[in-house]
């Protein structure tokens, strides 16, 4: 069994685009700006951002974190957003998601001009990442297959079953694995909330590459998983744990130390999947950069 080391690459990637904005630099021209806009105080939201900007920080980009209260209207957030769409200094930006329940999501996603939006989650982006066009991709999916690239991880001749069809994760993730090129040729089997447990653990156990994807702590146990596969390991649940000094502590869906002695490779949660988002997004936001500011 050999981890899938997300600390790792995701330094990797970041020290690349360290070193990319560094020659844009002493080029002379700007560096590339992130924007993201937090509205109101979830304490995950808070995290997940707080991580995006240091890394900003780390790899020389220019990033602005915009506060919203979480009492503000939807109409205000899209007067925010059109502002943003129309600024030349800002190459990309994001909404941490989840929103509060009085703000359409869809219709924020869908106000972020595609080539700013560098979650990859307009329908724009949407649909040219299901055609094979050039497109801003949604950064976990980006981020798992990066990972299997970079671990030189054969897709090809391979069953991948993605548990999971969530539109920022699942769904995305078994087009893009599917989609042919490189690492993209495996034969994909999504299971969802309405697949009889029955059928999701028998395709479960035949999975070459198994992504759970569901959010459910324990989802995936040994007697799901066929000695040998690889294992990916989307989820992030905050679980209590009185021992440590949070007070919580992240679980991901599959039972860890049961399954890992049977897999090839196995990502860990945390130290997985996790800093790959955070790694993708960045390089997205170098891709936005590009595309508004040829060289
Ligand atoms: N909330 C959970 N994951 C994400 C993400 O990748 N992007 C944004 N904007 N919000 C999220």
């Amino acid at each position: 069994m050999q981890l899938l080391d997300g600390n790792t690459l995701s330094q990797q990637i970041k020290d690349e685009l360290r070193d990319q904005t560094t020659r844009i630099v002493e080029s002379g021209r700007r560096a590339p700006h992130l924007v993201a806009v937090l509205v109101g105080n979830d304490g995950g939201s808070e995290t997940y951002v707080a991580h995006k900007i240091k890394a900003c920080g780390y790899i020389g980009y220019r990033s602005t974190l915009i506060r919203k209260e979480s009492d503000v209207t939807e109409a205000e957030l899209l007067a925010r957003i059109a502002s943003l769409n129309a600024d030349d200094e800002v190459d990309g930006f994001i909404v941490q998601l989840p929103l509060p329940k009085h703000i359409d999501e869809r219709n924020v996603l869908e106000a972020i001009e595609p080539h700013k939006d560098v979650d990859g989650f307009h329908p724009v982006n949407f649909g040219n990442m299901a055609l094979g066009n050039r497109a801003l991709l949604p950064a976990t999916p980006a981020g798992v297959v990066e990972m299997l690239a970079r671990y030189d991880i054969e897709t090809k001749g391979k069953h991948c079953v993605v548990i999971g069809r969530s539109r920022i994760v699942g769904r995305p993730l078994s087009i893009l694995l599917s989609r042919g090129g490189a690492f993209g040729d495996a034969t994909v089997t999504l299971c969802h909330s309405r697949t009889p447990d029955a059928l999701l653990r028998s395709l479960a156990l035949q999975a070459d590459i198994l992504v759970a994807a569901v959010g459910r702590p324990g989802t995936i146990t040994a007697d799901m998983v066929k000695p040998g596969a690889v294992v990916i390991d989307v989820g992030t649940t905050r679980v209590p744990a009185p021992d440590a000094k949070s007070g919580w502590r992240l679980r991901g869906d599959v039972d860890f130390d049961a399954v890992a002695p049977l897999t090839s490779y196995i990502t860990p949660v945390p130290g997985g999947v996790g800093p790959m988002t955070i790694a993708m997004l960045l390089k997205n936001t170098m891709t936005a950069y590009q595309f508004a500011n040829p060289a």
